[in-house]
């Protein structure tokens, strides 16, 4: 009110009706109140706020640095100083149970305090996981990040955050270098991924919005891939409302795999609907569409060519080609040992004494008498021996 006031006194001097003014601030703040707040929007991956509408709520949503990406290989720099990861208690679960529950649009794991990753330019602890999935099956889509345009099956998050800077998870969010999030891309094979049944085997329980269950701890790490040292690295943001654009992600090159059945129970058991709700719906296809790079340029830990994987033809020429060396290293080998052989046999003839005597001739230019004595004998043998011309010319 106090403020009006001054609006008033502000708006007489500007020969402004005060009623108007006042009508106008409580349209103004009417709006205020009205307009939903950006936390309460219900944000959703198709339909009324869709991905497309995100942005509108969640302004940093509409960025230049927003994740997911497509990672396109031809256009990845190589960065020696990129790393192994190292999981920090990953593996080290204890006997607290982790809590685990649907917030209507994923799974959420929460991890324990003492979990991190090293391997970054600061310590990050670990707050919780989750996944990204599709629907229809295999080979329809599901993981947010794509390599050369291509999905995988489903995506596996382990979201950290920089606590050597920020005392927690909801300061770091905001910070270009708060977080740290370890992607997985995850492919459907033949066998089932026993790990992946310590999350899959509970999601029953919470096939609502909003639900929550304890599930027993389990080691993290079984999840990973086995090699944390190739990997994909960029700036980016959280895939999901509000955006932020404090993510630095690795995407890990190994993939791992699930069953057919693993990864329909992930599809199709989970509903985006609260239990109260009269229609219920299904929650899949749970991944954002690939953003623009805007000239972010991706890193890779390995270089392009070092990993490859080689053809039954490659490592059969890489075989016959290394015998090929071997044998034509021995035979060169074989060769140079029989030389040394033959010529190391004028080396104890007693007359191939040349080198001594040129390592003495340069002190001849001292003046010292102690030397000169030496010298004296010296030239004296030298002197003997000079009617051989060559040490070589001597018959054996
Ligand atoms: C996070 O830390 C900030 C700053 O210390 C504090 O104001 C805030 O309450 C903390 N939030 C949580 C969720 O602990
Ligand atoms: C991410 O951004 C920071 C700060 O701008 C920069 O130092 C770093 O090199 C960037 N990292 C990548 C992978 O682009």
């Amino acid at each position: 009110m106090h403020i009006f006031i001054h609006y008033c006194v502000w708006a007489r001097e500007a020969n402004m009706d005060c009623l108007g003014l006042f009508i106008l601030l409580m349209v103004q703040f009417f709006q205020w109140t009205t307009a939903p707040a950006a936390e309460e929007v219900t944000w959703s991956y198709a339909g009324l706020v869709g991905q497309s509408e995100w942005s509108q709520y969640f302004p940093d949503c509409g960025g230049t640095s927003q994740s997911p990406v497509d990672v396109v290989t031809t256009l990845i720099k190589y960065d020696p100083s990129l790393i192994p990861l190292t999981p920090l208690g990953y593996s080290q679960h204890g006997n607290k149970p982790f809590t685990m529950y649907n917030n209507g649009h994923t799974a959420v794991i929460e991890l324990p305090e003492w979990m991190g990753v090293g391997g970054l330019p600061w310590l990050f602890t670990a707050v919780q996981m989750h996944l990204h999935w599709g629907s229809g099956g295999p080979s329809h889509g599901g993981s947010e990040h794509t390599v050369n345009g291509q999905s995988a099956d489903a995506e596996l998050h382990v979201v950290h955050y920089n606590s050597e800077l920020y005392p927690n998870m909801s300061t770091a969010m905001t910070q270009s270098d708060g977080l740290a999030v370890l992607g997985i891309l995850i492919e459907t094979g033949e066998e089932t991924n026993p790990a992946f049944n310590n999350i899959l085997n509970y999601l029953s329980r919470i096939r609502h919005a909003d639900q929550k269950v304890f599930i027993p701890a389990f080691d993290i790490q079984s999840l990973l891939p086995k090699d944390l040292g190739r990997y994909y690295r960029y700036n980016g943001s959280l895939t999901t409302p509000p955006c932020y654009q404090s993510v630095t992600w690795t995407l890990f090159n190994e993939r791992v795999h699930i069953s057919k059945a693993q990864l329909l129970r992930m599809e199709t058991i989970l509903y985006s609907s609260k239990a109260k709700d009269q229609r219920r719906m299904l929650l899949q296809d749970n991944y954002r569409a690939t953003q623009p790079t805007n000239h972010r340029v991706a890193f890779a830990s390995f270089s392009a060519d070092s990993g490859k994987e080689l053809s039954s033809g490659e490592v059969t020429a890489i075989v016959i080609g290394v015998m090929c060396g071997c044998v034509g290293l021995a035979v060169v080998v074989r060769f140079i040992v029989k030389t040394i052989r033959s010529t190391s046999s004028w080396d104890v003839l007693p007359s191939n004494q040349p080198a001594p005597m040129s390592r003495m001739k340069e002190p001849e230019k001292d003046n010292e008498k102690k030397q000169d004595m030496a010298l004296n004998q010296t030239s004296e043998a030298e002197k003997k021996e000079e009617p051989s011309p060559s040490p070589q010319a001597e018959p054996n």
